[in-house]
């Protein structure tokens, strides 16, 4: 697995931190190519947790070059800060970190659109986590947003700025009757990010093809997850970017010969934070008790996750769009102690049985879960490391789900830290 992607299959929070922590052990780059500080990837190192947002998860190991891809929304106010954090840890960043200079910047105004926008959906809000996503894509898409390139070089910035900032104030001021921005403080502040965050602000685009001609081995960090894809995802209920398969090209400039594996990091249940149809969402004490047992409270914002039992449908239709080959199961030990344990195959839609995942919202409001029952299994599977002591119920249960998904298990994770972790190739 000399270059392999790590890509969320479900709603996101499936655990790809620490899969992609431990598969960067071999790896020269680990690199990230969409989205931006609403990702909340948490590693646990000799007991000590870790939460990054913005920064690829290879950080942490000798050797490692992190790249943030053009593709990524970047928010220099809590980048510097998740650097000075992990300095304070003794944790070294410093040539080991690129930028991509065409990678967009979350400006203030971004932040403020994304909570007043919600605000005026009401009931209909996405619950987005409020770090400016929507609105820096939306900037992108319109070619209206500020680049990291543009940081370095005051002309330009001055003049980007003054015209967005405009619109934006305007925006702000008139039609959400809140205090806009000042253009010189704004000015002054964006300068200060391009200076302190130039020495890893890079044409990384060229850095990659270096790197992949020269036969760099490379770990493409996935954020958020298939089912809040821009394209296909629960539309509008999802993310502004691409977090599938396709957002690496894109996001980072390389082509696709340049992945030879793509891992899927599957949940061994299903969990959704903010709005939007979940179709196996259990609200009632099972789900209370999955939140509890599996710590699901976001990482980002500390919101509480929906949980829910497996959705095959789900899972089949991202294995197709990404192209699976291989798959990390997380969080296997917090099924321990359940006799009985369900897997969604199918939705029922007006009467109907469908496998296909319906794209329009409104079908999938509809979907009811039609489950089937696997055993569960009586000894607990905390903690365990080798696949000979996985008991031959949670064996099945792992093995079922990849028989669906079409692709290998690459290992099965037991627990949070490193160590809790099960090798099957
Ligand atoms: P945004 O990406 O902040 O605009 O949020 C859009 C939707 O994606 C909301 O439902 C968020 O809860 C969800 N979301 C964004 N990032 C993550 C993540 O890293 N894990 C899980 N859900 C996320």
């Amino acid at each position: 697995m000399k270059r392999v992607a790590v890509i969320g299959s479900q709603w996101g929070d499936e655990g790809k931190g620490k899969v992609v922590d431990f598969l960067a052990d071999d790896k020269d780059i680990v690199a990230r190519y969409s989205g931006g500080p609403n990702a909340g990837h948490t590693i646990v190192i000799n007991d000590k947790q870790f939460i990054l947002h913005l920064i690829p998860s290879g950080i942490f190991r000798e050797g490692t070059v992190c790249v943030m891809g053009n593709g990524m929304a970047v928010d220099p106010e809590s980048l510097l800060a998740e650097i000075e954090g992990l300095k304070k840890e003794g944790v070294y960043v410093g040539d080991n970190l690129l930028i991509s200079e065409s990678a967009h910047v979350i400006m203030p105004y971004n932040k403020l659109l994304d909570s007043l926008n919600e605000k005026i959906k009401g009931q209909k809000q996405i619950g987005t986590t409020r770090k400016g996503i929507g609105p820096t894509y939306a900037d992108k898409a319109s070619r209206v947003g500020l680049r990291m390139g543009d940081l370095l070089r005051e002309d330009v910035l001055r003049e980007k700025l003054e015209f967005i900032l405009k619109i934006k104030n305007l925006l702000i001021r008139e039609f959400f009757g809140e205090e806009g921005f000042d253009f010189d403080e704004l000015f002054e502040k964006a300068l200060l990010w391009g200076e302190r965050l130039k020495p890893y602000i890079t044409n990384t685009t060229s850095y990659m093809k270096k790197a992949v001609k020269e036969g760099k081995s490379v770990l493409y960090e996935g954020a958020q997850g298939t089912m809040l894809d821009i394209d296909h995802g629960t539309y509008p209920y999802v993310t502004s970017s691409n977090p599938t398969i396709g957002g690496i090209m894109t996001g980072l400039g390389v082509p696709p010969s340049a992945v030879d594996d793509v891992v899927a990091v599957v949940k061994a249940y299903t969990t959704r934070v903010g709005g939007g149809a979940f179709p196996t969402e259990d609200r009632g004490e099972f789900g209370e008790m999955l939140r509890e047992k599996g710590g699901e409270y976001g990482a980002t914002t500390g919101r509480p996750r929906r949980c829910g039992w497996l959705d095959l449908v789900v899972l089949k239709y991202a294995s197709w769009l990404n192209g699976f080959s291989k798959i990390a199961i997380t969080k296997l030990d917090v099924l321990d102690g359940f006799e009985k344990i369900k897997v969604c195959v199918a939705y029922e839609i007006d009467g109907e049985r469908t496998d296909e995942f319906p794209l329009h919202y409104t079908q999938l409001l509809k979907a009811k879960p039609v489950y089937v029952e696997l055993p569960g299994w009586k000894k607990p599977v905390k903690g365990i490391r080798k696949r000979e002591e996985l008991p031959k119920e949670a064996l099945e249960y792992v093995n079922y789900i990849a028989e669906n998904m079409e692709a290998e298990i690459l290992l099965v994770s037991t627990g949070a830290n490193r160590d809790h972790t099960v090798m099957f190739c």
